[in-house]
């Protein structure tokens, strides 16, 4: 049975063998969460999975110290958690300067550059109130399942008063991600860059709520 939560808790049902239990709870992420995080970070980083592994997707990131905790003491975390395994899920939402600083992501620094010449729907895309998306990323046992979609539905519930725009990136190489974006998220993409030996798409999503301008 779905249960009657706090408003930006989700729990929706999962079917199993033995029929149906709830699914993980979507909540807003909290510094005692970051240790779950940094778990899947970790294991799912593109550096630690063989190239079989990352045709299930891959992070292409690890993020520096305190960076979690900052995001999210600044509102931007979510977090999907099960009743047996804690964190199974997480996704940022965040502004790019909360996200960034201190920067040691040249991939997310050209975006941030990038926003400034790309246009969407006409307008630059830092002519937007915007967010940065990213990273997210599910355990393996709780893809396919539905809880891409619930996230990108408890986000769009938190955050679309605040941002008009989401940019975000994915890397070329990453096709699960890439058609999960685009055909679910329906992320326009605007552009290719490269940073190092690597390709990445640009991608933009409206968050709140249309006519944007
Ligand atoms: C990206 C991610 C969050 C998506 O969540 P998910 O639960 O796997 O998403 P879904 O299962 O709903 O959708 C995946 C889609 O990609 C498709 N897919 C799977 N592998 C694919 C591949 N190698 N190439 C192309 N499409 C692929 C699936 O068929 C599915 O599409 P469909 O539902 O239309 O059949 C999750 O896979 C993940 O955490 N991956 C590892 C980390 C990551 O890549 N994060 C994104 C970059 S930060």
């Amino acid at each position: 049975m779905v249960q009657n939560l706090a408003m930006g808790d989700q729990r929706v049902p999962r079917r199993t063998g033995s029929g149906t239990t709830p699914g993980p709870l979507i909540r807003p992420g909290t510094l005692s969460d970051v240790a779950g995080i940094r778990s899947l970070e970790s294991r799912y980083f593109v550096g630690n999975l063989t190239a079989e592994q990352q045709q299930s997707g891959f992070v292409s990131v690890i993020q520096p110290e305190g960076w979690f905790e900052r995001v999210a003491a600044n509102g931007g975390l979510h977090v999907a958690i099960d009743g047996q395994l804690g964190v199974v899920g997480f996704i940022v939402v965040a502004p790019p300067l909360h996200a960034q600083r201190p920067s040691v992501s040249p991939i997310a620094d050209r975006m941030v550059e990038l926003a400034d010449t790309l246009e969407y729907a006409g307008q630059p895309v830092s002519s937007y109130r915007y967010a940065l998306r990213g990273p997210v990323c599910i355990d393996e046992r709780f893809r396919g399942l539905g809880l891409y979609g619930r996230f990108n539905a408890a986000t769009k519930l938190a955050y679309s008063s605040t941002y008009e725009i989401a940019m975000l990136f994915v890397s070329a190489r990453n096709r699960r991600s890439l058609r999960t974006t685009t055909t679910k998220l329906k992320a326009t993409p605007l552009a290719t860059f490269e940073v190092g030996d690597n390709t990445y798409h640009f991608l933009v999503y409206p968050l709140g709520a249309p006519p944007i301008r």
